[in-house]
Formats: structure tokens, C-alpha cells, sequence
């Protein structure tokens, strides 16, 4: 009875295991503040509440469209417009099972055997893992409190191969919460303008938990948006970690494989 190299070259959780654990102490009656899982410490406002309410009652409760509902790829459409200046078009989103399941889609999607993935670090956990998961091979940028935890672009050319396939950016980041500003994401814009097939994997689900100033996304720098694959979901924001709703904005050759595979 064995278990598969793949899933035995994984590593479970740290984060849960953390969480796991805090929760133990607290049941143990110690006072414990959790830093680990990113729970918002508000509920989910009255108004989403009321509108869940209304689906069920209005049955939308059965498959639903592979990629999402087409009002609701609409809605990020017209979110992406709005908060970020973001051009995109329903056929560039796809809804997945939280954010957590849209990077592994897109990972699962892109990155083959002995692909290379630059994550800087400090990381969130399962980035390093899903690559794993998918046969590729994390390269790991290290960017520490003396840099605001935030890698600069001679690191990133540094840490550029050949294999090279993605580069993994969270800003805001979790867990330092750094937030790289639109200057500096354009520095490193300049250093992936001389790798025109690494794919940047944009993790903003942190977007609205931001204590520096505006959020700025790699895709709204000239010649970005057509090899960025946005990451966001209503977990952070809307304080709704457990209704599993994520999302990426990317070229339609990329929805499409996600597409494919969620199928
Ligand atoms: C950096 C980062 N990306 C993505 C996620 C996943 O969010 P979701 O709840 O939408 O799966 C998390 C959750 O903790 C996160 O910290």
C-alpha cells in the first residue's frame, strides 16, 4: 500500500499545522494570538450574506459553468476596471475553489519537469509545495528585512536560467507584508523585458490588506499584462476564507489550459 512519490515528496502544510497547533494551546486555555492562517479578524459584511441567501433560494445550486458563472467573470472584469485600470475580458478570468487552487491550476498548467520557479522569500508556504507538485523545481530569492523584504531586479537576473519558467511575486506580501511599490515593480519589469517567456504569477489576494499606501499590480506596466497571471479571491477582502472563491486574470491561452485542467 504505497503512497506516490509525488505525494510523498510533499510537505504538509506548515501554515495548518501553526494553526493546529495555536488552536491546541488555546484549548489548553493558554492565551495565544495566531499569526498563522490569514483570517480577517471581521465577518463576512450583511450585504454578500443576503445575496448567498437569495441564490439558494433562487437554485443556483447546481454545476455551474466550468470557469464561473459569466455575471460573475463580468463582475472581476469590471473590479480589474475599477480598482486597478485593468483591461481584461470575461474570457481572460476563470473562477476557481479559492485563490489557494487558481496558483496550483496555473502551476499544474505551466511548469513541467525541471522547470525552475523564482519565489522570493520569506514565501507563503504552499508556493515552494505546489511547484514540487508539479515534477518543477523552486528557486528560492532571498530578500531580508535589511531590503524591506523585497528582492531587487540584479537578484532576479541572478536567479534567471534557461529553465526558467515562472516567477512567483506576492505583493501585498504574506507573511512580511511588504507592498512593492509601481517604481519598483517596473525595475523588475525591466529585467523580465530581457526573458520574454517567463511567466509572472501575481499573487494579490492581500490587495485590500495593505498598511503602506496603494496597491500596484506588475500586469498595469507596458508589456506585462500578456505574460501576468493576476491571483485575487474574496478571502482577504471580504473576509471569506471559507466560501472557497478565487480567481486569475491572464492571457487567454493560459485561462484556457486552467480551463482545462479544472474541467
Ligand atoms: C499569499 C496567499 N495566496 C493565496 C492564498 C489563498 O487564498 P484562498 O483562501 O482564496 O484560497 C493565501 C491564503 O492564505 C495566501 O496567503
Amino acid at each position: 500500500m504505497n503512497l506516490s512519490a509525488r505525494l510523498n515528496r510533499l510537505e504538509p502544510s506548515a501554515t495548518l499545522a501553526m494553526s493546529q497547533k495555536s488552536a491546541e494551546l488555546k484549548a489548553q486555555g493558554i492565551d495565544i494570538i495566531n499569526l498563522s492562517v490569514g483570517e480577517p479578524d471581521f465577518n463576512t459584511p450583511d450585504a454578500i450574506k443576503a445575496a448567498a441567501h437569495k441564490a439558494i433560494d433562487d437554485n443556483y445550486s447546481r454545476y455551474s459553468p466550468v470557469p464561473g458563472y459569466p455575471v460573475l467573470r463580468q463582475a472581476i472584469v469590471d473590479k480589474l476596471k475599477r480598482e486597478n485600470g485593468l483591461d481584461y475580458t470575461p474570457a481572460q478570468i476563470l473562477c476557481s475553489n479559492g485563490a489557494k487552487q487558481s496558483v496550483c491550476n496555473v502551476i499544474m498548467a505551466i511548469v513541467g519537469e525541471g522547470d525552475e520557479v523564482i519565489i522570493p522569500a520569506p514565501y507563503w508556504v504552499s508556493y515552494t509545495q505546489m511547484v514540487k507538485l508539479a515534477d518543477g523545481e523552486p528557486v528560492i530569492v532571498p530578500a531580508g528585512i535589511d531590503q524591506n523584504f523585497k528582492i531587487t531586479p540584479a537578484q532576479l537576473e541572478a536567479a534567471i536560467t534557461p529553465r526558467t519558467r515562472a516567477f512567483i511575486l506576492c505583493s501585498p506580501s504574506n507573511p512580511t507584508g511588504a507592498v512593492y511599490s509601481h517604481s519598483e515593480l517596473q525595475a523588475l519589469a525591466e529585467v523580465f523585458k530581457k526573458h520574454p517567456d517567463i511567466i509572472v504569477l501575481s499573487d494579490e489576494i492581500y490587495e485590500h490588506i495593505n498598511y503602506v499606501g496603494s496597491h500596484a499590480s506588475i500586469a498595469q506596466i507596458d508589456g506585462m499584462k500578456e505574460r501576468t497571471v493576476i491571483i485575487n479571491g474574496v478571502s482577504k477582502a471580504y473576509a471569506m476564507t471559507g466560501w472557497r472563491i478565487g480567481f486569475i486574470a491572464a492571457p487567454e491561452w493560459i485561462v484556457k489550459a486552467c480551463n482545462k485542467l479544472q474541467g
